[in-house]
């Protein structure tokens, strides 16, 4: 590879991301699991739902048009379960695949390339009444979805994240009871549902590899990011410890309620075909029951591995093993409250390919923001466009060091749900009105068409 690159190389995709239940609306699909816990009391921030959404089932065609405008090369999307399975039988409903082909073919004749997530959490409901994650035939219900998509839209569609953020879904859904389906099961349960996660992740790999041999498959997980204080080597071991150490002595691991941040649970196995030692010792009689096989169905080869990456701590070399260091007071953080981590882009994807070897996607990052459109009607999210010129230029910084970087996806393409946040909290390009659906490209969407157009040229040039 070239020593010292001038950009981020080609092809490098360019692009953002949504998911399916926080953009399209229930118009055309069944219950999902995420309607369900939307109706239950005090979980989603006003009482909020993915009833209406951005409306992106009925406006498709103009946000293509909107994301051509917008000059990305790529975007990411994931496919709604209760519409492809509206009843809940894995049987597919050639209807809500009739959706995806023709969003699929917009968006190739608008120049972008579809990248497609299979599972991004919108279960359908009689699924999870039959136990979801919990019942270990998901995992082929999951890969059969897989198949079905593939199948439809072989020769179009090349490249697949299998899941999005495990982490979530079970640790969140299953384990913290804040995401659906609102549940706080024991430390059993709750890993049996990851292991078959695990398993839906592996038989998925296989099946858009059989739809089509020239499928390329990763996923995307997400996990602690632990930046060195320093460069000293013992700050920098110490935080690659903290991004992987599962023994309970880990800072970032310690006092969490869902222990399950850890990169490693979810990622030895999909790479190194096994879960990690500490953490087998730690957890003890709550770790799942593993069928001869299930470890090799769950590493599968893959082409790339897709990080999301949005913030990190900061961690140092302590007497007793790796410390956290405090925020400072006032501190920026996005309206979430997530800490701002441009290094967490440096050092996320150098620790995870250190571990993994695999080239790095970037498969969401972004910022929350409380933006509105101005007296002109521009929407200037100034604090957007240095989040992202900070960022790009760390993940620019790992590239230029020899890092193999393949992607870059912003999350997100628009405004919209944003989980047990509700509607809040903006992650948007492209701005929604929500009272009359009208989308507008924030300056930060004119920028980073900027960006896109030079492949990011302008993080490689030295001051
Ligand atoms: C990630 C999710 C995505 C979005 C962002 C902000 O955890 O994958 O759907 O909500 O966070």
């Amino acid at each position: 590879m070239n020593p010292s690159p001038k950009n981020f190389g080609a092809p490098f995709a360019w692009g953002a991301a949504t998911s399916p239940y926080q953009i399209e609306g229930k118009e055309g699909r069944g219950p999902s699991v995420w309607d369900a816990f939307c109706e239950m009391p005090g979980k989603v921030f006003g009482g909020h739902n993915g009833a209406v959404a951005c409306e992106h089932f009925s406006r498709w065609r103009e946000d293509v048009g909107c994301f051509r405008a917008a000059g990305w090369n790529a975007y990411r999307f994931g496919i709604s379960w209760s519409r492809v399975c509206p009843d809940g039988s894995p049987m597919p409903d050639q209807r809500g695949l009739d959706y995806y082909d023709r969003l699929v073919d917009a968006l190739l004749e608008a120049g972008i390339e579809p990248w497609i997530t299979v599972y991004h959490w919108d279960m359908p409901l009689e699924m999870h009444r039959r136990g979801g994650w919990l019942n270990r035939d998901c995992a082929d219900w999951m890969a059969e979805l897989a198949s079905a998509v593939a199948g439809r839209l072989a020769g179009r569609v090349r490249k697949w994240f299998t899941m999005n953020e495990p982490q979530c879904f079970i640790g969140l859904g299953y384990y913290r009871g804040v995401h659906a389906p609102g549940v706080s099961l024991d430390l059993g349960s709750v890993l049996a549902a990851g292991h078959h996660a695990l398993l839906g992740h592996g038989m998925t790999v296989s099946a858009l590899r059989a739809a089509d041999a020239q499928n390329q498959v990763g996923w995307a997980p997400s996990g602690v990011i632990a930046i060195p204080a320093t460069t000293d080597p013992a700050d920098v071991e110490a935080a690659r410890e903290a991004c992987f150490n599962m023994s309970g002595d880990n800072p970032l691991g310690r006092n969490e309620p869902n222990p399950l941040w850890a990169n490693s649970w979810w990622s030895d196995p999909v790479f190194l075909g096994h879960y990690p030692e500490d953490a087998l010792q730690r957890f003890g009689a709550a770790v799942p029951a593993i069928r001869t096989h299930d470890m090799e169905t769950i590493r599968q080869p893959l082409d790339f591995n897709g990080a999301i990456i949005y913030t990190g701590s900061v961690v140092r070399a302590g007497h007793h093993g790796p410390e956290v260091v405090p925020l400072p007071d006032g501190f920026p953080v996005s309206s979430l409250g997530w800490p701002v981590f441009p290094e967490s882009m440096y050092w996320g994807p150098k620790f995870l390919s250190e571990r993994y070897p695999c080239p790095i996607v970037i498969a969401e990052n972004g910022v929350a923001l409380r933006e509105w459109p101005d007296v002109q009607g521009g929407v200037a999210d100034s604090a957007r466009i240095d989040f992202l010129h900070r960022y790009l230029s760390e993940f620019a910084k790992w590239r230029a060091g020899g890092g193999d970087a393949r992607g870059y996806f912003h999350w997100s393409a628009m405004d919209n749900f944003e989980w047990s946040e509700g509607y809040k909290d903006r992650f948007g390009l492209i701005h929604v009105d929500f009272q009359t659906q009208k989308r507008t490209l924030k300056q930060s969407a004119h920028w980073f068409a900027e960006v896109i157009r030079e492949n990011g040229a302008r993080f490689f040039r030295t001051p």
